[in-house]
């Protein structure tokens, strides 16, 4: 009797990490394995990581350590993801027990990889070189999500910020064919899914292979596909932001009420040397073409504070940006160098202290404008989309369409499932959330 192949993955990083996994996950089920729990009861361990901050592959050599510790023999490691590409066969020398490590680049080859690895080689390598121009479709998808549906629209990275190691980790930019989206967001549909998400390292540099569909295009085309009720994407990258994508979420009700648009820093000095390729007032222009819009479109983003040669001057002027913007959301970063990167090879004198008083000052600030924000919700209804339950405080939590949180109370006894929609009247307000009762 053959033995039974099992395996465990864990995973780090950004949605599309989240979505890759759920790619791996069903061709691994297709090659005849079953997905178990922990890494104890697990043959095959995968771990796929991440690679965007703060020496992360020193922290996946760790974990990698401590498995090997607690599980003897007879398990196999793989390294998936961004450090696997980024460390490639250093992997082998550093945790000499992995015996697979493979980029997002070569998932495609994952099938054939599997096979060499029962085959029993210790020494299995998909690396990807820049050149490749495929993405990774399967149809094997093993969707995690309860409530949300996943789809890569675009994969990799051209743009080289100066700081950013993913155009070293995902390849080349690269996108799909908008009617293999489009067959994807309708079988999605018909399991069920009413929310769709395209994903991109930059989603909206999506160019169609097929010549058939604009970005703005495709994203109301996914909006009209019957069952669905939302269809947000990630992440927008400003230089890339056109003026038709607000009109199609003006035009098409399915679109969410959000953009996300990473704008790393208030000074057109610093995103200069950043290499963002738009300046402080491109991406203002973009901003008011968002508020300018029919629909209430909710504006987030991402903030690095500490980057090399960042003065008080340059803080100040994010600092006006938030305030001018009034962001519903602000992700913010300290600085890190990354390897490969030019921005490694400029004179990184911030301290890690004053990048993380920096980092404070723009998040107590941005708090405040959310406090503002967020109160002006109080006493509407809003329809809320349910995505898990908090039992030990009654509530449900769920998510408005302008992708704000939303804890409620439900009079039901039996709390709704996730996927399903409440109108939700909102009673109190905070700086990250909403809470209220469903009416
Ligand atoms: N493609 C997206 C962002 C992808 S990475 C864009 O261009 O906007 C997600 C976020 O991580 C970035 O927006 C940036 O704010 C942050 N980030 C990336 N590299 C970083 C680094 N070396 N140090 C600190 N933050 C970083
Ligand atoms: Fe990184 Fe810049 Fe590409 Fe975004 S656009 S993934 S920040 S290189
Ligand atoms: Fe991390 Fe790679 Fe995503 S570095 S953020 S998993 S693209």
């Amino acid at each position: 009797m053959a033995t039974e192949k099992t395996f465990y993955l864990e995973t780090f990083g950004c949605q599309m990490n989240a979505h890759d996994s759920e790619k791996v996950i069903g061709t691994l089920e297709h090659e005849g394995y079953r997905q178990v729990e922990s890494e104890e009861d697990a043959g095959l361990i995968l771990y796929n990581t991440c690679s965007i901050r703060d020496k992360a592959e020193q922290k996946v050599f760790h974990r990698l350590d401590e498995y090997k510790r607690q599980h003897r023999e007879g398990k196999r490691f793989a390294v998936l993801g961004c450090v696997a590409q980024q460390e490639g066969e250093k992997i082998f020398e550093r945790a000499p027990y992995v015996s697979l490590v493979s980029g997002s680049a070569s998932y495609r080859k994952l099938p054939e990889m599997l096979v060499r690895l029962e085959a029993g080689e210790t020494r299995i390598t998909g690396l990807d070189d820049r050149q490749t121009d495929e993405t990774f479709e399967t149809e094997f998808t093993a969707r995690q999500n309860p409530y949300r549906g996943y789809i890569t629209i675009i994969e990799g990275c051209d743009k080289f910020c100066a700081y950013c190691v993913v155009p070293f980790t995902r390849g080349k930019e690269r996108s799909r064919g908008s009617d293999s989206v489009l067959a994807e967001a309708r079988r999605i549909a018909d399991q069920g899914y009413t929310e769709i998400q395209l994903l991109g390292q930059n989603v909206n540099s999506y160019r169609d292979p097929e010549g058939k569909r604009s970005f703005a295009e495709l994203l109301a085309a996914v909006g009209e596909v019957a069952g669905i009720r939302r269809v947000r994407f990630t992440t927008s990258h400003p230089r890339d932001f056109t003026r038709d994508i607000v009109e199609a979420i003006d035009a098409v009700p399915t679109l969410c009420d959000h953009v996300h648009l990473p704008v790393q820093s208030g000074s057109s000095r610093i995103l200069k040397a950043m290499n963002r390729e738009y300046t402080r007032e491109d991406y203002l222009e973009r901003i008011s073409w968002i508020k300018a819009a029919r629909r209430p479109i909710s504006i987030s983003t991402d903030i690095i504070v500490g980057f090399p040669g960042e003065t008080e001057e340059d803080l100040i002027q994010t600092m006006d940006l938030l305030a001018e913007v009034e962001y519903d959301c602000v992700f913010g970063f300290k600085y890190s160098g990354r390897p490969n990167t030019p921005a490694l090879t400029m004179i990184d004198s911030i301290s890690e202290a004053e990048k993380a008083r920096r980092l404070q000052v723009v998040l107590d600030r941005q708090r405040e404008i959310q406090r503002v924000n967020y109160a002006k919700h109080l006493g509407q209804i809003m329809e809320v989309m349910v995505e898990g339950a908090n039992p030990a405080r009654g509530q449900v939590i769920g998510r408005s369409s302008q992708n704000k949180p939303v804890n409620f109370t439900c009079a039901q006894a039996i709390a709704p499932a996730p996927g399903s929609y409440v109108q939700v009247k909102i009673t109190a307000t905070h700086p990250n959330s909403l809470a209220g009762e469903a009416v």
